[in-house]
């Protein structure tokens, strides 16, 4: 069975990213293909990226990046939940994925973004960024808008469809996630 993180992309006080992504995992919850953990940049205190060397290089010198790459390696798979920032992702989440290289090569991942236009233009820059570290990114994808999915804009109150769009997400994930890991461990 594969391992997943849904991962947080915002760190803003405030965010709204924290009820998504917990919602996500409620949902992956009840799924028994794949396991679950949300992570939160949030915990793991990254600065603006501070390495001397490029993360292709796999030389850390600092505690706060190899204890993020440890977590990240953990994993096979990501959902990244991601806001919508001036029509791209957050800063914090560009950062925390720029910190790394081979933790994130031939996995894969699927977005759940939210914002006016359903996160949809900060998902499309993420997948440039993505196929950049090597992930392969899943066509199904979680569109969350303000207007229908949130309560005066701001309480998140996702539309009863909804679920069934993560699960298709999902699907592909796990299908994708699975036949990589397949190929690391060839690689091996
Ligand atoms: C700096 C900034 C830029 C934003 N730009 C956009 C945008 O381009 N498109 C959009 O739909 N929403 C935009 N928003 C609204 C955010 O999508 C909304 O505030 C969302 O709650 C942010 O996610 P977070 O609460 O998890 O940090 C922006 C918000 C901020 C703070």
């Amino acid at each position: 069975m594969i391992r997943i993180a849904i991962i947080i992309g915002s760190t803003r006080p405030g965010r709204k990213a924290e009820a998504v992504a917990r919602w996500v995992y409620d949902i992956a919850a009840k799924r028994s293909d794949a396991s679950f953990e949300v992570v939160d940049i949030a915990d793991f205190d990254l600065p603006l990226l501070d390495e001397p060397m490029s993360p292709v290089m796999g030389q850390y010198t600092h505690q706060h990046t190899k204890t993020w790459s440890a977590k990240i390696a953990s994993f096979d798979a990501y959902v990244f939940v991601t806001p919508e920032y001036n029509h791209a992702t957050s800063g914090a989440l560009k950062n925390a994925i720029d910190f790394l290289y081979s933790e994130w090569v031939n996995k894969a991942a699927g977005f759940v973004g939210y914002g006016g236009a359903g996160g949809a233009r900060a998902v499309e820059q993420l997948r440039l960024v993505m196929a950049e570290v090597q992930i392969a990114t899943v066509r199904n994808q979680v569109l969350l808008s303000m207007f229908t999915d949130f309560e005066n804009f701001s309480v998140f109150k996702p539309a009863p469809q909804q679920e069934k769009s993560v699960n298709a997400m999902l699907d592909q994930v796990i299908a994708w996630g699975s036949a990589l890991k397949t190929l690391r461990e060839k690689q091996k």
